[in-house]
């Protein structure tokens, strides 16, 4: 999920974005549906009560201790993996009827101060969704300027990347930068105030720093591949998304395993180049209707798109291929 201003204030449990249509479209369910981003576990829940078993997967243990308090109720229906959905052909010998990822944070993340995702609460710079590896403020008080500002600029679309990315290199040089305010502060004072219906002129920045953190345009286009592998014929993938970037590569990577798009794959054999490994359910992305709008204002620049698997062997891809937005590594030695 996106981070927006509704996001960061909201207090209320994760609402499921999108629910409605993707039960619609993937109608009838049942089987063994393998949920990456299980969250509050409100995908998971729809999918069980439509008769699917289903694995939920969340890097966040968080995630998968709160579903310790309800999960009983579906006895051995439900399966938890904490772990990555990158890595979701490995959590099942059976091939899956279908896999739904909704990207992003959930609410329950975004509201806890502690985990440091929010600029609209003080909370250390830590934006881990899996709680470990290097943080926010890891990167924060490491990276050197330019691989600063590429970051803000590929993964936020923030066009003042180079003066912020220079603000806080000569911020931190008098002391680290630790917690979530202070970053939001020296962001909001490279950028005009904001307008009334403007979004926090941190959003972008805080946008580009999580998904640095936690690598998560690698993880789509793993997981996407991965959903290709784990899928029988006929199974069905699901991906809700929240920002153009990321959409952006679900349409791609469905524009190319569908044969729409001119397959240049270099990995791929030949013989296997225009084979459609998935038919497209969604001609266009599916947005919210305004019912939805209405009781979740949250999900409003969500996008769901969905495919379903043919008989086709699947593919790897060239992530390049799928347009990742890839600042260059950082260099070594430098700060
Ligand atoms: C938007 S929430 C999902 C909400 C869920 N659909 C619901 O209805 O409750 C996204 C969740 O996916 C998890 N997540 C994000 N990227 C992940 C990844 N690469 N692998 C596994 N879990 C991930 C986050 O930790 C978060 O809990």
């Amino acid at each position: 999920m996106a981070e927006n201003g509704d996001q960061q204030q909201g207090r209320a449990p994760h609402i499921p974005v999108l629910l409605r249509p993707i039960l619609d479209l993937c109608a009838p369910i049942g089987g063994l549906w393998l949920d990456g981003t299980f969250g509050a576990g409100g995908y998971a829940r729809a999918l069980l009560d439509a008769g699917a078993d289903v694995i939920g997967v969340d890097r966040d243990p968080m995630a998968l201790q709160m579903a310790e308090a309800w999960r009983g109720t579906y006895g051995d229906r439900l399966t938890l993996v904490a772990g990555t959905f990158s890595n979701l052909d490995q959590y099942s010998d059976t091939p899956l009827d279908g896999v739904v990822l909704d990207l992003g944070v959930s609410s329950m993340q975004l509201d806890q101060a502690e985990r440091g995702f929010s600029f609209m609460k003080d909370g250390p710079l830590d934006m881990r969704m899996s709680q470990d590896g290097p943080s926010a403020a890891d990167l924060v008080n490491t990276a050197d300027e330019t691989r600063l500002a590429d970051i803000l600029y590929h993964y936020g679309e923030e066009r003042a990347s180079r003066r912020i990315a220079k603000s806080i290199v000569e911020h931190r040089t008098r002391a680290p930068i630790e917690t979530t305010l202070q970053l939001a502060e020296i962001v909001a004072r490279c950028l005009p105030r904001p307008k009334p219906g403007q979004s926090h002129p941190a959003t972008r920045s805080f946008q580009a720093i999580r998904i640095a953190v936690n690598t998560e345009f690698t993880e789509l286009a793993e997981g996407l591949m991965a959903a290709e592998r784990a899928l029988k014929p006929g199974g069905l993938l699901a991906v809700v998304s929240f920002h153009s970037l990321e959409d952006r590569i679900v349409k791609r990577f469905f524009q190319l395993a569908s044969g729409t798009e001119p397959n240049t794959n270099r990995y791929a054999p030949q013989s296997t180049l225009n084979t459609a490994r998935f038919d497209i359910v969604t001609k266009r992305a599916v947005g919210p209707d305004d019912r939805e709008l209405d009781e979740n204002p949250r999900s409003r620049s969500a996008k769901l798109r969905i495919g379903r698997r043919t008989t086709a062997p699947a593919q790897t891809l060239d992530p390049q291929a799928l347009g990742l937005p890839e600042p260059p590594p950082q260099k070594k030695g430098r700060r």
